[in-house]
């Protein structure tokens, strides 16, 4: 196994995760876990991978240097995807000093038997220079992505590792950016950032403006997962600065299920309604989530990208389908309507009984910071075409809306 070289005496040492189809409730195409070998006089690593994965970490660092070598470990995060090599490494290395948080180190006691590791608290500000050119400085960055997240730096050499931040779960041959392609690497960042990073929107907006301030340069982003940026540093940083402000396009997402295709039919007519006003759709069935394109992990980038959102659900034992559910909860947890700019968005469906579920999905809509903009609407059964006609009115009233925000 290999490292690469990212800059002269930097070397990525990460682990690529080929396998791993589900992360914390996200759907990925693999992932890899990125840690960081800074070679001065003295040798740092910079984060781990997931338990599992030590082989990779250790034979990538023995490309460069005997792994007994290594000085100093640097935890920038406790999540166990970045923290369960350290176990082994602490193994190998008895008594080398862990640099992390306060918060970091209570989080990592947690996680491991950490009786016999040297750790080494940081805050911000504090610096670890490492010789022939190589400084180190921290900098805590609480909640991204837990309370005991810090960024490191390098200052020499201007690169910023900011762990979960800016990151993507890909897994892929490419390290850089330039080498996935600046549009690949965009949306996998997008997806991370919908997925992950919407509720933390305003934090993200603060450090990148604490950042602003320190007046660093920032020549890479080497975030823990995905590729490296080198050559769309601006796009990404503008990209989190907009997605984190809630931009978004002059475009409707409609999510729904269906039983017996009444729902898909309104759906569908919604969705003729937004195409005639000449704005963007996307339309999604949950369905069983299991199939390309029906998971709400797949889902939210649409959402965050879209000015509406628009709900649809059949009746199932007087409460909404169960993907639907599962969708909105998934949606509560990331409120998206609470980013600056607001989100519109209604609902829909059918019922066989006495209705009111939709009352239930605007519930979780507006939970979700949703601003709903009329009271849905509801069919007994099955929808005749007068009911079609006024799904597609509600399809055109939204997009018209859409455009004039
Ligand atoms: Fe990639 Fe918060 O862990």
């Amino acid at each position: 196994m290999k490292a690469v070289e990212i800059t002269e005496g930097v070397y990525w040492v990460g682990a690529i995760d080929w396998n791993i189809r589900d992360y914390h409730g996200y759907t990925l195409p693999g992932t890899t876990y990125n840690a960081y070998l800074i070679v001065g006089d003295r040798i740092a690593l910079i984060d781990s991978a997931y338990p599992g994965f030590d082989n990779q970490i250790i034979e990538r660092v023995r490309s460069v240097v005997d792994p007994t070598k290594i000085d100093y470990l640097i935890a920038n995060h406790v999540e166990k995807d970045h923290s369960g090599t350290l176990p082994a490494l602490t193994n190998l290395l008895p008594g080398v000093p862990v640099y992390c948080t306060a918060n970091g180190k209570q989080g990592l006691s947690k996680h491991y038997d950490t009786t016999n590791w040297n750790f080494t608290q940081v805050k911000s500000g504090d610096t670890l220079g490492l010789g022939k050119g190589k400084t180190l400085a921290f900098l805590e960055a609480p909640l991204l992505h837990w309370p005991d997240s810090m960024f490191t730096y390098l200052a020499e050499e201007e690169i910023l590792f900011p762990n979960d931040a800016f990151g993507q779960h890909i897994a892929c041959s490419q390290r850089f950016d330039d080498e996935l392609g600046r549009e690949e690497s965009l949306k996998h960042a997008q997806k991370f950032f919908a997925n992950l990073i919407i509720p933390l929107a305003p934090r993200v907006l603060k450090k990148l403006d604490e950042v602003g301030k320190l007046g660093i340069a920032i020549r890479m982003i080497a975030p823990s997962h995905g590729v490296i940026w080198r050559s769309y540093v601006g796009d990404v940083v503008n990209s989190y600065v907009n997605w984190s402000n809630g931009i978004s396009k002059e475009k409707v997402t409609i999510v729904y299920d269906t039983m017996h295709s009444s729902t898909n039919a309104m759906a569908n007519a919604i969705a003729e309604g937004i195409m005639e006003e000449e704005v963007e759709v996307k339309v999604y069935i949950l369905k069983d989530g299991k199939a390309d394109g029906t998971h709400r992990s797949n889902i939210v980038p649409d959402v965050l990208d879209s000015k509406a959102v628009v709900v649809g659900s059949p009746t199932l034992q007087n409460q909404m389908y169960p993907t639907v559910a599962d969708f909105l909860c998934y949606l509560k947890g990331l409120e998206p309507g609470k980013l600056a700019q607001k989100k519109l968005g209604f609902a829909f469906g059918s019922h066989g009984g006495k209705g009111g579920t939709i009352k239930l999905i605007m519930a979780d809509m507006k939970a979700a910071g949703i601003d709903v903009i009329n009271e849905g609407f509801e069919v007994y059964y099955k929808p005749d075409d007068k009911e079609l006609e006024r799904c597609t009115e509600m399809g055109r009233d939204i997009a018209r809306r859409v455009k004039s925000l």
